[in-house]
């Protein structure tokens, strides 16, 4: 077992170390406010007679940077805002918005967009938006001002797709190749999501041969390379993939990401050794006639062996439990050929392979709503602790709905493992909008709104928060989301959700929108903020 989880923690620190002082520099280098001419934009995004959704976008139109900015507006008729995010808003009518921690500073050219969800009797109001931003104010203090925009998107929305909200398509275009490989500096450091974690922040990947693989698609990498700080691979490193023949092992694809995440100071979080699922079981394992743990044995610590130093962690085995059988173990090849052992097995080769990784036990459905799997993982953590087994922590997949389970669930699923001394690592979070469990009739959204946005922001920032509240800094294994791109995800395939449009993820694109982050990161970001 490993003392220290986080092995390229030392290069990604002083990456992050590179970032913030350039960040800093530019900053002193920058013009000051009174110099600056930038825009603010008010747009309307929807409007129901009794409420709204708008959206502000602040953009320095100067060729310096700025460090922070404040706007103000004011109200003539009774719209009043209940709800916001992506900046800090006082007051009730004026109302001031201060810039969030992490888009505060704005490079030449870049936009920062807040949003709020506010109540009206009528149609909602267009007020005028003033601040030393806008428009070239004086340092009067906010009264000067000027460009509201109409509540359409008008001219400045075109130019808006691609200078776009917030820091990631302004990373896309103008600091892209800073925020990546390169290394220098011109992003906030607070721009960047991992950085406002000291733990991983982790994204599933497509990568080798299939389709839309990351490493085919430069958004994509850009978006990796701002925001996240260890990979999960989709597929690629799953048995069928890495052990195709009973004498062949395959790496090259795995081990083309793999570098490509070392070059750019990102971890690897190893998904899986062993799981059950349908041809992710090569077939020759399927029908092996010899002596089955010992085989698995080598597929362990053969895997685990070349890995070793590259990669963080590892899903040990992934998906074991059946909470309707008896024992709580799923019917599986593995079960059937090797007894109940084979878990405890796998955990000890791969920790006599590689020492360094976290070596997680990972499961779906352990989130707190289902007892009954939550029961069973617990008998079987404890059955290994008693054991002795080196585990390390325990990894719930969080495949959630946005409305179950509930987070108090979820805070006692965490708190059980916390409890046991483990690790919990969120290793496959996503959240669609639609359930086609509830009692309501699937699907409950058709589009994207951005009151839909809203309450999946609300979802994914409860779920980190719950996680942050309930496992302490020493325990947290870091969190995943299982994917980029909302087209990219594999709920959309999934059976249950009948070709069903969704949006799980944390950045649109690439059928739905440009590759922006939603309002859902900004959830994530804030949680991380402790806002
Ligand atoms: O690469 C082939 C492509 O050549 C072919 O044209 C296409 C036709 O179906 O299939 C492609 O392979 C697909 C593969 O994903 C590549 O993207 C498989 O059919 C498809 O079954 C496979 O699905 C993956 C699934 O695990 C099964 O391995 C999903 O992408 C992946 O997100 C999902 O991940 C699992 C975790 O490992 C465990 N927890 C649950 C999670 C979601 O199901």
């Amino acid at each position: 077992m490993k003392t220290f989880n986080f092995p390229l923690a030392l290069q990604r620190s002083r990456l992050l170390f590179r970032r913030a002082s350039g960040t800093l520099a530019l900053i002193i280098l920058g013009t000051s406010a009174s110099d600056a001419l930038a825009s603010c934009e008010y747009n309307i995004n929807s409007d129901w007679g009794s409420g709204f959704v708008a959206s502000v976008r602040v953009t320095n139109d100067t060729a310096g940077s700025v460090n922070s900015w404040q706007v103000q507006w004011q109200y003539s008729g009774d719209n009043r805002i209940v709800h916001h995010w992506s900046s800090d808003i006082s007051g009730n009518n004026p109302y001031t918005a201060s810039n969030a921690a992490w888009n505060g500073s704005l490079q030449p050219g870049q936009t920062a967009e807040f949003g709020f969800q506010g109540t009206a009797s009528g149609p909602a109001e267009v007020p005028q938006v003033t601040g030393l931003l806008c428009d070239g104010g004086s340092s009067s203090g906010g009264s000067t001002s000027s460009s509201s925009s109409s509540s359409s998107s008008s001219s400045s929305s075109s130019s808006s797709s691609s200078s776009s909200s917030s820091s990631s398509s302004s990373s896309s275009s103008s600091s892209s190749g800073s925020s990546s490989s390169s290394g220098s500096s011109s992003g906030a450091s607070a721009e960047n999501l991992y950085s406002l974690a000291p733990f991983p922040i982790g994204v599933a990947v497509s990568a080798g041969y299939e389709n839309r693989s990351f490493l085919s698609i430069a958004e994509k990498q850009t978006s990796i390379a701002q925001h996240f700080s260890q990979l999960t691979a989709g597929n690629i490193m799953k048995m069928s993939y890495l052990h195709p023949s009973e004498n062949t092992y395959d790496f090259a694809n795995a081990d083309q990401m793999v570098n490509w995440a070392e070059t750019n100071g990102i971890g690897i979080h190893g998904h899986t050794f062993i799981w059950h699922s349908d041809y992710q079981v090569p077939s020759w394992m399927q029908s092996y006639s010899g002596d089955f743990q010992a085989m698995l044995d080598d597929h362990v610590t053969t895997i685990a062996d070349h890995f070793a130093g590259s990669v963080d962690s590892w899903d040990v085995v992934n998906e074991a439990i059946d909470e309707n059988q008896s024992s709580c173990y799923r019917n599986s090849l593995f079960y059937q050929r090797a007894g109940a052992g084979y878990i405890a097995n796998a955990f000890r080769a791969a920790d006599a392979a590689d020492p360094n990784a976290d070596l997680y036990y990972n499961d779906y459905d352990t989130e707190g709503g289902n007892s009954n799997k939550l029961n069973c993982l617990l008998q079987i953590v404890d059955g290994l602790q008693a054991d002795g087994v080196p585990i390390d922590g325990v990894g719930f997949q969080m495949h959630v709905q946005i409305d179950w389970p509930s987070t108090s669930q979820m805070r006692t699923a965490f708190q059980a493992i916390v409890d046991r001394g483990l690790k919990v690592k969120i290793t496959e979070l996503d959240v669609p909008v639609n359930n086609p469990y509830a009692s309501t009739p699937f699907p409950q959204y058709t589009s994207y709104t951005t009151e839909v946005a809203a309450l999946q922001k609300a979802r994914y920032k409860s779920i980190v928060e719950a996680y942050l509240d309930v496992v302490p800094t020493n325990l947290r294994g870091g969190i995943t989301v299982w994917g980029l791109w909302d087209g990219d995800s594999w709920l959309l395939d999934f059976s249950n959700r009948q070709g069903v449009d969704d949006w799980p993820l944390l950045f649109s694109g690439p059928a739905n929108g440009p590759y922006e982050e939603k309002a859902a990161f900004d959830g994530v970001a804030e949680a991380l903020l402790g806002q």
